[in-house]
C-alpha cells in the first residue's frame, strides 16, 4: 500500500519527526520558516495531510485555491484562529488540534508571568545584571503579593482550569467568567461570574485563557481595564488579539494596572516595540507550550489524529 504523503511545516520534536518518518512519506521543513500562502497552496496538491503550527495561515482565500488532494490539516496547536474553519469544512478538509496535552505547560508559564509581573522580575533582573544594584531599602522594588489574592480567570477551559489548580497552591481565591457555568467537580469551588464586567471588578490578578474569535477580539479594552481594581495585574498566555495594546499601555502608564505578563502579542513574531520601554511588562515570546515533554505530546497527538483519519476513524480531536 502506498504511504500517505505528509507535510510538516515546522521543525517539530525529534520524537515526532521520527514517528512521522516511520509511518508516512513525510517532508519536513527543516528550515523551520513559517509556511507561506503559496507553499500551502502548492502542498495541497502534493500531500494528503499537513501538520502545521499556528504560524501557518489557512485563510479563506488560501483554502479556496487548494487542490482536492489534501484531506486533513492536523494542527500542532490547541488554538486554531489561524485556520478559517468554515472554509476548510466547505472544502471537505478535516481539521484537528492538540488540546489537553499543553494545558499544564501553558498554566506553568501563566504562573511564571503572574509572579514575575507582580514582583518586578524584569527590572530586578536588569538592575542586578547591569551592576546598577547599589542600594537597598525597605521601599525598594515592593511588589504585589500573589498568595491569598483574588484571581479572575476569563475562559475556564482546560488551560484555565489547569491554571486555577496551580493558583490554589498559592491560596488564591478563584473567580471565573466562562460562556457556561462549570459543574462543581470542574469548578472546584471557584466563583462563577455571569459577565466579564462582574469578574473584572474583583480580579486583583486577571488571567486570559479564552480562544481568539471575532467575539473576543480586543476583549480587554479601555473600558474593561478601568473596571479592574486599582493596582491589578493582567496575564495573557492565550492570544494577543484579546488585548487592545494601546489601551493596555494607557492603563499601565496611569498605573491603574500595576503590571502585565504577556506571552502573546497582536503582532507575532516581534511583539509591540512600545512595550519595551515599560519595566512593568514582563514579556516572553509565545512559549507557553514550549517544554520538551509537551512538544512531544503535541506532535504525537497531531500524528494520532492523522493516523485515525487515514484508518477511517474519526480523529479524537476533530473540530
Ligand atoms: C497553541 O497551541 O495554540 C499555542 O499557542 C502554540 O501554538
Amino acid at each position: 500500500m502506498t504511504r500517505k504523503r505528509l507535510w510538516i511545516t515546522r521543525r517539530l520534536s525529534d520524537a515526532t519527526l521520527e514517528r512521522a518518518a516511520r509511518d508516512y512519506d513525510v517532508v519536513i521543513n527543516h528550515e523551520d520558516t513559517p509556511g507561506t500562502a503559496d507553499e500551502l497552496i502548492a502542498a495541497s496538491a502534493d500531500f494528503d495531510a499537513i501538520i502545521p503550527c499556528h504560524s501557518e495561515h489557512f485563510s479563506a482565500d488560501v483554502v479556496a485555491q487548494f487542490s482536492d488532494r489534501l484531506r486533513i490539516v492536523a494542527n500542532h496547536s490547541v488554538g486554531v484562529d489561524h485556520c478559517d474553519l468554515p472554509a476548510l469544512k466547505t472544502r471537505g478538509i478535516a481539521v484537528t488540534n492538540t488540546p489537553d496535552v499543553l494545558s499544564d505547560a501553558t498554566a506553568e508559564l501563566a504562573m511564571l508571568l503572574m509572579l514575575g509581573a507582580a514582583r518586578h522580575a524584569v527590572a530586578g533582573d536588569r538592575i542586578v545584571r547591569t551592576g546598577a544594584w547599589d542600594s537597598w531599602s525597605p521601599a525598594f522594588m515592593v511588589g504585589k503579593q500573589v498568595t491569598g489574592a483574588r484571581l479572575g480567570i476569563i475562559g475556564m477551559g482546560r488551560v484555565g482550569r489547569a491554571f486555577a489548580a496551580k493558583a490554589r497552591g498559592f491560596d488564591m481565591e478563584i473567580h471565573y467568567y466562562n460562556r457556561t457555568e462549570l459543574p462543581a467537580d470542574q469548578a472546584q469551588g471557584a466563583t462563577y461570574h455571569g459577565s466579564v464586567e462582574s469578574l473584572l471588578s474583583v480580579a486583583d490578578f486577571l488571567s486570559l485563557h479564552c480562544p481568539a474569535t471575532p467575539e473576543t477580539t480586543n476583549l480587554m479594552n479601555s473600558e474593561r481595564f478601568s473596571l479592574l481594581p486599582q493596582g491589578a495585574v493582567m496575564v495573557n498566555t492565550a492570544r494577543g488579539a484579546l488585548v487592545d495594546e494601546t489601551a493596555l499601555l494607557e492603563t499601565l502608564t496611569r498605573k491603574h494596572l500595576a503590571a502585565a505578563g504577556l506571552d502573546c502579542f497582536q503582532v507575532e513574531p516581534g511583539g509591540n516595540p512600545a512595550f519595551s520601554e515599560h519595566d512593568n511588562i514582563f514579556m516572553l515570546p509565545h512559549i507557553g507550550s514550549a517544554t520538551r515533554s509537551t512538544r512531544d505530546a503535541m506532535g504525537f497527538r497531531a500524528l494520532d489524529n492523522v493516523d485515525a483519519f487515514f484508518a477511517g476513524k474519526t480523529p479524537g480531536d476533530l473540530l
